[in-house]
This record gives structure tokens, sequence and C-alpha cells, in this order.
């Protein structure tokens, strides 16, 4: 791996497999990156079993340590400027990123959304488009901003959403679409070609 690669770190509180796509897709040459470190909120987040398993770095740091968000905040960004962080990735981070981390890393912490942003924002988005009855949904992969799931949008995938769908049956379809999206976005920054006016994302060619 050549040393110069995007050094990434990977917020999640849950079951991480799209920290395990991305480690993936590094290992098999198609994400010229590092995951430095997996850092979670939850003490029993599959994400951190899975980093453990995979060798990677991985912190729990626990909010309720902390008297509030930025202080909690603090807390990371001293873990993240520690290794040199380039890029937080959110997979699956169930919080809302405060001034603390966002004025650390401008432009530079991405989240993943099981959803085509600006529909269906936050949690249960795949139940949200099964009873709104939509035929498409999908995923987005977007800068993360002060808002929940409102931050400049990177690229989406569409994903059918198929008349007897079941919440679990949609999440399947996106999540397997979400694995191939979050390291295809990722590999565009490795080769710095995304970059943004405004809300607009562009991605050179
Ligand atoms: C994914 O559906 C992602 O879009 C959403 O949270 C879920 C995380 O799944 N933000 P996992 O922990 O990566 O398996």
């Amino acid at each position: 791996m050549e040393p110069c690669c995007l050094r990434l770190a990977v917020l999640a509180s849950g079951r991480g497999s799209n920290f395990l796509a991305i480690l993936e897709a590094i290992q098999q040459g198609r994400l010229n990156a590092q995951i430095k470190v997996l850092i979670s909120d939850k003490s029993d987040a599959l994400a951190l079993q899975k980093a453990e398993e995979a060798g990677i770095p991985h912190i729990f740091i626990d909010p309720r340590l902390f008297p509030d968000r930025q202080s909690y905040e603090s807390e990371i960004v001293k873990e993240l400027k520690s290794r040199d962080i380039d890029l937080v990735v959110l997979a699956g981070y169930m919080r809302l990123v405060g001034k603390v981390l966002l004025q650390s890393y401008p432009h530079q912490i991405l989240n993943i959304h099981p959803a085509l942003l600006p529909s269906f924002t936050g949690l249960h988005a795949q139940r949200q488009a099964v009873d709104y009855g939509v035929k498409f949904s999908g995923c987005t992969v977007h800068f993360v901003d002060d808002g929940m799931d409102t931050g400049p949008i990177i690229d989406q995938v569409v994903v059918p959403v198929l008349p007897d769908d079941t919440e679990d049956d949609l999440a399947e379809r996106i999540l397997e679409q979400e694995h191939k999206l979050y390291a295809r976005v990722l590999q565009w920054i490795a080769e710095g070609r995304v970059y943004i006016e405004g809300r607009k994302v562009y991605i050179a060619k």
C-alpha cells in the first residue's frame, strides 16, 4: 500500500457491514486508502467486534462520560488528530454530528443514507419508503453538515421497490448497493476528483 493514501476513520454504532465492505475494497485494491481507526459510541456495537477480528484499531468512546456533545466530540477529534485522519466516514453512526467535529473536518465527513435524499431522512428510511409506496428508493453518499441527512450529495444509486417488499427486503437490496457505492465514492476522493461548489458536488473525469 502506498504510504500516501487516504487515511480513514470510520464511526459506527451498529453492525458494521459498510465498514467491512470498505475494508474489503481496500484489500481487493479497489480503494486506495487505509482505515486507521474505527470509533463507536456503543460498547456492544458489532462493528467493534468486526474491527477486532480484522485487526483494525478500534475504540469505544462512551458519550455518557461527557457532559455535552462538544466535549464528547472533542475526545473524538483528539483521537482523529493523533492519527492524522484525512476523512471521517460515518457508517451507521446514530448521532447527529455537531460543530466540534464539523469545524475540525470541514467537508471531510461523509455519510451513507439508505434512501434517495432528500426523501426519507432520519431513522427507518427503508420503512418510510415501503409505507409511502414509492416505486424506487436507493442510497445516497453525502457530505455531512449540521442537519440530519441534509449535506451536499456526492452520488446516489437507485434501487427498485417491489410490490410485496417488506422493510427488510428493501433494506437488504439497498445494502448491497450501499457497499459498492461507498467504496466507489471514497476512491473518487482518494483520486482527488471530488470537488464541491455550494450544494453541488462534481466528480472530475
Ligand atoms: C446502513 O443502512 C446505512 O445506510 C445507515 O445505517 C446502516 C448501517 O449499516 N446509515 P452497517 O452498520 O454498515 O451494516
